[in-house]
C-alpha cells in the first residue's frame, strides 16, 4: 500500500466517497506523494513520451509559431511567453531556439513557466540554464502584460468530475473502498455540475457518462481574459475531442501501459480527454477561438515535412530512420496525428494565426 493510498483511505472513512476530481488532485499532484512531485515520468525509461520529447521538430516549429503570432499582434515588446505544464522543458528549449532567426523576437520574450513540481521545475532549470526564466506555482501570479500561452499536454493532466445519467438525471460518480480496494460508487443526489454539461449531452441514453473538467475551463477562461485584457495569444495541444460527447476517457498509464485507474495513486500518470469544446464556450466573446484541428494536419501546414527534409540532409542512416519514423509517430492518423488536436486563441481582431487559416 502507499502512502497516498494510507492518505486516502483515512480520509474517505473520515469524510465519504471523494470525487475523481478529488483524487486525481492528490494522485497527480499531492505535494509529498503526488505522481509529478515524486519522478520525472517522461522517456522511454519512465511512463510515457510527449510529442517535444519524440522529435526537435516539434518544439521548433511551435517557436516559429509563437514568433509569426508574435508579429501578427503587432511585435509587443516585452511579452510574456508562458508555458503551462512544461515537462522537462524540451518544448521551450527548442521553441526559443528555432525563435532565434526572427529579429526581435527571443529580447522581447520573458519566459514564464507555470509548474506545480518541484522535481520538474529542476529539470527544467537545467534544459532551460542559457536563458532567464520565472516560474509560477499557479497561473494567478502571472504579471499583466501582452502573452503567448503554450500548453502542450497540461490539460489532459487536470482533474476531471463524471457523471452518470440515470432515469433522466446525472449523478456524480465518486470513489469510495471495499475492503482493500477503492471503488466506484453514485452519488444519489443530482449532480450541481449538471448545469455545466453542453445542453444536447442531456439527450445521452441511461447509464452514460459525461465528463467535465471546471478546472481546465476555469484555467482556458483565464487565460482568455488576460489575452482580452493586455492583448496575445494561446496554442493548446492535446488528445481529446472537438465536441462534448459522452464517454469515459480516464485512464491511468505506468510504464508505457495502461493500468486501473484505482490501483495505487501516485505511481501512474491519470489522465482524460480534453473536451475542446468545453474550452472554446469558456471563452466564447473574450477572445477569438480557432480550431481545434488535427495534430498532424497542422504540423504539416507548419512545415514538418520541410523540417523532416533540412534534418535528414545532415543526418546519418540511423539519425535518418529515427527522424522519418518520429514525423510518422507526429503526424500519422493512427498515431498522434488525429488523436492529439490544436486549438488557438487570440485577441479579437487578429488574422488566423499559421495552421489555421482556413479553419473557422
Ligand atoms: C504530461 S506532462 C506534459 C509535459 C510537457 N508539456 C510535454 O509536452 O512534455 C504534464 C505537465 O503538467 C504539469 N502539471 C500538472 N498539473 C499541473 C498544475 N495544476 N499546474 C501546473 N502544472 C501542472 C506536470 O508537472 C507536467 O510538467
Amino acid at each position: 500500500m502507499s502512502d497516498l493510498t494510507d492518505l486516502l483511505r483515512r480520509r474517505i472513512a473520515l469524510e465519504g466517497p471523494i470525487t475523481i476530481a478529488d483524487y486525481m488532485t492528490d494522485a497527480l499532484g499531492h505535494p509529498e506523494f503526488g505522481y509529478y512531485f515524486r519522478q520525472d515520468p517522461f522517456g522511454v525509461k519512465g511512463d510515457f513520451v510527449t510529442a517535444p520529447e519524440i522529435s526537435q521538430m516539434f518544439g521548433e516549429l511551435i517557436g516559429l509559431w509563437c514568433a509569426a503570432t508574435w508579429q501578427q499582434i503587432g511585435n509587443p515588446t516585452p511579452f510574456k511567453l508562458v508555458e503551462l505544464g512544461p515537462g522537462r522543458g524540451t518544448l521551450m528549449a527548442d521553441a526559443l531556439r528555432a525563435g532565434r532567426g526572427i529579429p526581435g523576437f527571443l529580447d522581447a520574450a520573458d519566459i514564464n513557466l507555470v509548474e506545480t513540481s518541484p522535481t520538474l521545475q529542476a529539470r527544467q532549470r537545467e534544459t532551460l540554464a542559457a536563458h532567464k526564466v520565472t516560474w509560477h506555482a499557479g497561473f494567478d501570479s502571472l504579471p499583466d502584460g501582452p502573452a503567448i500561452f503554450l500548453a502542450n499536454e497540461f490539460f489532459d493532466a487536470l482533474p476531471i468530475h463524471q457523471l452518470v445519467r440515470r432515469d433522466g438525471v446525472w449523478h456524480e460518480r465518486m470513489i469510495s473502498q471495499s475492503g482493500d480496494s477503492f471503488t466506484f460508487v453514485l452519488e444519489k443526489s443530482q449532480s450541481k455540475l449538471a448545469g455545466l454539461l453542453a445542453p444536447h449531452l442531456n439527450d445521452a441514453p441511461d447509464n452514460s457518462i459525461a465528463e467535465i473538467s471546471p478546472a481546465s475551463i476555469a484555467v482556458a477562461n483565464g487565460i482568455g481574459r488576460h489575452i482580452h485584457d493586455f492583448g496575445g495569444a494561446a496554442l493548446f495541444i492535446d488528445y481529446g475531442y472537438r465536441v462534448s460527447h459522452p464517454g469515459d476517457t480516464l485512464q491511468a498509464v505506468r510504464q508505457h501501459a495502461f493500468v486501473d485507474v484505482l490501483d495505487t495513486p501516485g505511481s501512474a500518470d491519470i489522465t482524460a480527454h480534453v473536451d475542446f469544446s468545453a474550452m472554446a464556450r469558456t471563452v466564447d466573446g473574450i477572445a477569438a477561438v480557432h480550431g481545434p484541428v488535427d495534430q498532424g494536419a497542422w504540423l504539416k501546414r507548419l512545415g514538418i515535412v520541410h523540417r523532416r527534409d533540412a534534418l535528414t540532409k545532415s543526418a546519418d542512416d540511423t539519425q535518418s530512420r529515427d527522424i522519418e519514423s518520429a514525423y510518422h509517430r507526429l503526424t500519422d492518423e493512427n498515431e498522434m496525428g488525429s488523436l492529439f488536436k490544436v486549438m488557438a486563441l487570440t485577441q479579437h481582431g487578429c488574422p488566423a494565426p499559421a495552421g489555421f487559416e482556413d479553419d473557422h
